[in-house]
């Protein structure tokens, strides 16, 4: 096959979701189409369970799980289709966020109980600033939930989404009587006594037909046809230019525990979602199709043996072939590095692969070269944008709680952050350590292993602080910016690329240092034009 037919035959897109939502379920739905796994049960949810705050063996046997279903691969019709793991819990939110880089679209998984849940709006407002593609699926038509409408509706204003229907449930919960695919023009009917039966649908394909009445009773037939003919009215054609310009998202319903409904999805996903997409670095815009092969490092994880630091690099590969045993340039390091065991991922096991193509993940084994958002090339000067860091929502002084091992402790923090584990701020007025996280149990987690991986010991000491926000003035120099550096001294520091960051105790504080310094733009994520 072709370098350029390898490219448009690939789709990598991440589902996101609120916690319970059905991820986990729909993903091994998909795989089983795919014919990647023989069995339910076979992909193990990643969630960090309640109250695992304490029980460092459940985070890591969790860590473990999620090296296992961070990337899973699998083959439909001649499309290689690369799922991306993201948790959905939002201690790992930034975990999230940044695999929403490498992902060239999304499905949104929503409970049609709950509806749009906190997780989901945090996470498919990241994808609506970049624009990414998203189809949205609605899960659980077999439970009772909210009216189809109210939801959409829901959708549409909670989560700022243009959302077309292409499929439409008839009933719900007890009257769940199937779905009408708007996409194909056909109906799909749902088997009350065998829902876990794949074969169990009927198709029939005329919405006028007085078929339809016998199949799911005059009642649930006339009201299918008045709601099509409504859904017809309120919202625009399905237009897949806009869908992967993010100005529509087509949403589709079913029960991912029956594997109802999923087919229609993955069906419509193989044929609208897009190939993967040109990239832009901070130099110029790359093209999938480019000779030259770049890829950057979106996800680092390390190695479950304590005894051993090696870690695995997720790359994902923006242009050209990667390949086994070919020297990269890690550009920020400006050296080559040879990968002799560069790993790709399947349904249930990783093999080593001798090239891959834009759109693939690799995983490389790592000693500590890379750290988030490197770069790999055949040896032009690329930075790949868009691996920012959002401000985190806890901070903690870290202290080293012992002396003997200092040198481990540093260099154990400095590889965390490195993974994205979590942040690190020095003061500048006094050196101090303050470690940022997204949720609290990353402080068990970061603890727990600088004294596993690193044989070093820390204590933390609470820091009220209510918003890290990156600092950016036009004029260094200018008296206003002076001041400002000379009144908050006590709350500025840096982060690990030295870049500036205010240390806002609270909101008011933080709104007062606008009003009064208005040439100082206050930035929430560390990545600004
Ligand atoms: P997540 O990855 O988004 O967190 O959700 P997950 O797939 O683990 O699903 C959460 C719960 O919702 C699971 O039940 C799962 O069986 C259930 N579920 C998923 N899809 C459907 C559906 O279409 N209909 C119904 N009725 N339930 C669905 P659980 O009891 O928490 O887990 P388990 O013990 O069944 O594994």
């Amino acid at each position: 096959m072709s370098f350029i037919s390898e490219i448009n035959r690939r789709r990598t897109f991440g589902i996101i979701s609120h916690p319970d939502a059905g991820k986990t379920t729909l993903t091994e739905k998909l795989l089983l189409f795919g014919g990647a796994i023989q069995e339910a049960g076979a992909v193990k949810s990643n969630k960090i369970k309640k109250g695992a705050t304490s029980d460092f063996m459940e985070i890591e046997r969790q860590r473990g799980i999620s090296v296992a279903t961070s990337v899973l691969a699998f083959e439909y019709n001649g499309i290689k289709i690369n799922i991306l793991d993201t948790p959905g819990h939002k201690d790992f939110a930034e975990d999230t966020f940044r695999t929403l880089t490498a992902v060239d679209s999304v499905i949104v998984v929503i409970d049609v109980a709950k509806g749009v849940e906190e997780q989901t709006e945090k996470l498919v407002e990241v994808c609506r600033m970049r624009n990414i593609p998203m189809i949205v699926f609605i899960n659980k038509m077999d439970r009772e939930g909210k009216d189809a409408f109210d939801l959409l509706d829901e959708i549409e204003q909670k989560l700022g989404l243009k959302v077309v229907p292409l499929s439409f449930p008839i009933g719900m919960g007890y009257d769940f009587k199937g779905i009408y695919n708007i996409w194909e023009k056909n109906i799909n009917l749902f088997s009350g006594d065998s829902r876990k039966d794949i074969e169990e649908t009927i198709e029939v394909s005329d919405l006028s037909s007085p078929e339809l009445d016998k199949l799911v009773g005059k009642k649930a037939a006339n009201t299918l046809r008045e709601e099509i003919e409504l859904v017809e009215g309120i919202y625009p054609q399905f237009s897949k230019e806009d869908y992967l310009n993010g100005k529509q998202q087509p949403v589709f319903f079913g029960s991912a525990l029956n594997n109802f409904g999923v087919r229609e999805l993955l069906d419509c996903f193989v044929e609208i979602a897009p190939k993967p997409r040109p990239k832009q670095s901070e130099e110029r815009l790359v093209k999938p199709e480019e000779k030259q092969f770049s890829g950057f490092v979106f996800k680092i994880h390390a190695n479950m043996d304590p005894n051993h630091r090696n870690r695995l690099a997720f790359i994902k590969i923006v242009s050209g072939e990667f390949k086994r045993n070919t020297p990269y340039l890690h550009v920020r390091q400006n050296k080559k590095l040879k990968f002799s065991s560069p790993n790709a991922f399947f349904a249930e096991k990783k093999e080593i692969v001798d090239i891959s193509y834009p759109g693939d993940i690799v995983g490389l084994q790592d000693t500590g070269s890379f750290k988030i958002g490197d770069t790999l090339t055949e040896g032009e000067i690329l930075n790949y944008k868009g691996v920012p860091s959002f401000s985190p929502e806890h901070f903690r002084y870290i202290n080293n709680a012992d002396p003997m091992k200092a040198k481990q402790l540093y260099k154990g923090i400095d590889q965390l952050m490195d993974e994205g584990v979590a942040q690190l701020f020095t003061l500048d007025f006094n050196g101090r350590k303050v470690i940022g996280t997204v949720g609290a149990l990353q402080y068990e987690v970061i603890q727990y292993r600088l004294e596993h991986e690193y044989g070093a010991k820390c204590t933390y000491e609470n820091l009220n602080v209510h918003k890290a926000c990156w600092i950016k003035t036009e004029n260094e120099k200018s008296e206003e910016y002076k001041e400002f550096i000379r009144v908050k001294q006590r709350y500025l520091a840096r982060d690990k690329q030295n870049q500036l960051v205010f240390l806002a105790d609270s909101m008011f504080s933080l709104q007062m240092s606008q009003q009064k310094y208005p040439s100082i733009t206050f930035h929430m994520t560390s990545e600004f034009e």
